[in-house]
């Protein structure tokens, strides 16, 4: 009895004695730390010489991979992308990955992080043909915002101005395309516009203070979580205000969408976005009176004139696009009897006569306005 009452600490200690020299066991499936790496790094200096997942830089930078996966960057390779390139023919493919795939040559595993890491901070300028970066990572130096840091024994820092620069954006966000549509045409229209002094980083990675990485000094630092919060985004760059306003013709709903965001066009990027204005007045038991849809946006068609997604469009049909600094103003004709008049802003990841293609997405509400009528209408 006794002797089993003293079996188990004995046991322990016996696994304890014998644990450092268990080399085969294997019992820790996780990926080796950068402690590990660190050790290699010191018999083996051009280990970090080379492409990592973006999982393995979360070590050291979490703030900066938690909103970089919930970006539209940290999904790059997969979704609605993946399904898509699915259907096409192998070369076309290869065009698409240029951008959506930028870190295929590393290995599938770092490949399916889409636009990861190591695709902007071991990047030295534009790509040719059909890689739309140059990235470098035998240089064991990740670029970034700072002239002042230190190199680390995972990796050596220093500033670059491409990365911080439109030029990095402009590798993926300019038109690469040899149709006869332009396709992506944020960049150019960026350029034409009011803001070409302001990187595109400046509105799209808006700055906080804090850790730059694990247990350094609280400093400049920048969100990376593009596009990630679309309808707040939008919300703060679109003001809609709605009013009734009596005219000659009778009482209407005024709604205006005043695009303050600067930049560029609104939406821009893939084509195939939409902004959906939907305007209703209801009675006074809630019944819908009237409906008015309006959609901003680009229309591309195909040779036969219908709507097409961008990789078969062969020309332009209409652009209704909201512009920086130019209101736009929808009215709604109120029928007798309504009590109230609404005005909701959507956004859509593409044109839903697209749907065939992409699929159904559901819109993402933007803002919502509502007003009641009052007095009686004669
Ligand atoms: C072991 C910790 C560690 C890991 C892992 C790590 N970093 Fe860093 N990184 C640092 C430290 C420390 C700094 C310096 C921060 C400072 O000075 O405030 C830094 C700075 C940076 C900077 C800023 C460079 C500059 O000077 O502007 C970038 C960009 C960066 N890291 C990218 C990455 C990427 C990409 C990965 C993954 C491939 C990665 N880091 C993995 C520790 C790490
Ligand atoms: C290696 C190519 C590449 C680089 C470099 C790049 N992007 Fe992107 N970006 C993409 C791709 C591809 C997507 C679309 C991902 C998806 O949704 O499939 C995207 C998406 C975005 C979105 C989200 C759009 C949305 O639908 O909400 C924003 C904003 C954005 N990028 C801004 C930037 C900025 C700013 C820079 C420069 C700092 C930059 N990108 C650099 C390829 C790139
Ligand atoms: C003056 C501010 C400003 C600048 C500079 C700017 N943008 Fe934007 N951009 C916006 C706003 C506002 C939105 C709408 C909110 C959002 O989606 O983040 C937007 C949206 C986008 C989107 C998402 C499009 C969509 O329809 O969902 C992309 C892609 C984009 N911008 C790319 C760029 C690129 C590339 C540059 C640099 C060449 C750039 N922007 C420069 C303000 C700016
Ligand atoms: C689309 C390109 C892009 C991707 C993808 C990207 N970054 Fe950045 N990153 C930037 C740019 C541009 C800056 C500098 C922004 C500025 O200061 O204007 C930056 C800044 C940084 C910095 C300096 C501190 C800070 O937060 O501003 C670190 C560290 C960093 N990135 C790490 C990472 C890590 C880790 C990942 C992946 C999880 C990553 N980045 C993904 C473009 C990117
Ligand atoms: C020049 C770089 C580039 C090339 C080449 C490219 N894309 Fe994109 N793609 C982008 C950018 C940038 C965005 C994001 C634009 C935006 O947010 O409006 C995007 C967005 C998309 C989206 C929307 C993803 C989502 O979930 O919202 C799909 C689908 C897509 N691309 C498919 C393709 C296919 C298929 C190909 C090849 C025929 C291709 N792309 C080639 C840069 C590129």
């Amino acid at each position: 009895m006794q002797r089993t009452g003293l079996a188990p600490p004995v046991i322990l200690l016996v696994i304890a004695a014998l644990g450092p020299s268990c080399s085969g066991c294997n019992e820790d499936p996780k990926e080796p730390t950068w402690a590990d790496e660190a050790r290699e790094l010191e018999s083996r200096p051009a280990r970090s010489a080379q492409f990592n997942t973006s999982r393995r830089c979360a070590e050291c930078h979490a703030r900066q991979h938690r909103e970089w996966q919930g970006s539209a960057h940290g999904r790059a390779a997969g979704g609605v992308f993946a399904r898509v390139r699915e259907t096409l023919e192998d070369d076309a493919r290869l065009a698409c990955d240029a951008c959506h795939v930028p870190l295929a040559a590393a290995s599938e595993r770092i490949a399916r992080d889409g636009v990861g890491c190591d695709a902007c901070h071991t990047a030295t300028g534009h790509g040719e043909g059909q890689v739309a970066v140059a990235l470098q990572p035998e240089l064991a130096v990740k670029f970034g915002p700072y002239d002042d840091s230190r190199d680390h024994n995972f990796h050596r820092v220093a500033f670059s101005e491409f990365v911080t620069g439109a030029a990095l954006c402009e590798a993926c966000h300019a038109d690469r395309t040899p149709g006869p549509v332009p396709i992506f045409t944020s960049v150019a229209e960026w350029r034409a516009g009011p803001d070409a002094d302001k990187p595109c980083q400046s509105c799209h990675m808006p700055k906080a203070q804090a850790e730059a990485a694990k247990g350094e000094r609280v400093r400049q630092v920048a969100h990376h979580g593009f596009g990630g919060e679309k309808a707040a985004a939008l919300e703060a760059a679109v003001r809609l205000d709605l009013r009734v306003v009596r005219t000659p013709a009778g009482p209407v709903g005024r709604a205006q969408l005043h695009h303050q965001g600067g930049g560029h066009p609104l939406p821009t990027g893939l084509p195939e976005r939409r902004l959906l204005l939907v305007l209703e007045a209801a009675g006074a038991g809630g019944q819908v009176l009237a409906r008015q849809e309006r959609r901003y946006g680009r229309r591309l068609v195909d040779a036969q004139g219908n709507p097409a997604p961008f990789f078969q469009a062969v020309r332009e049909e209409g652009d209704e696009r909201l512009v920086p600094g130019e209101p736009r103003v929808e009215e709604l004709a109120l029928p007798r009897g309504t009590q109230r008049v609404s005005a909701t802003l959507l956004y859509e990841r593409f044109d839903p006569a697209l749907a065939e293609v992409y699929g159904e997405t559901a819109p993402v509400q933007v803002a919502h306005r509502e007003t009641t009528v009052e007095g009686r209408w004669d």
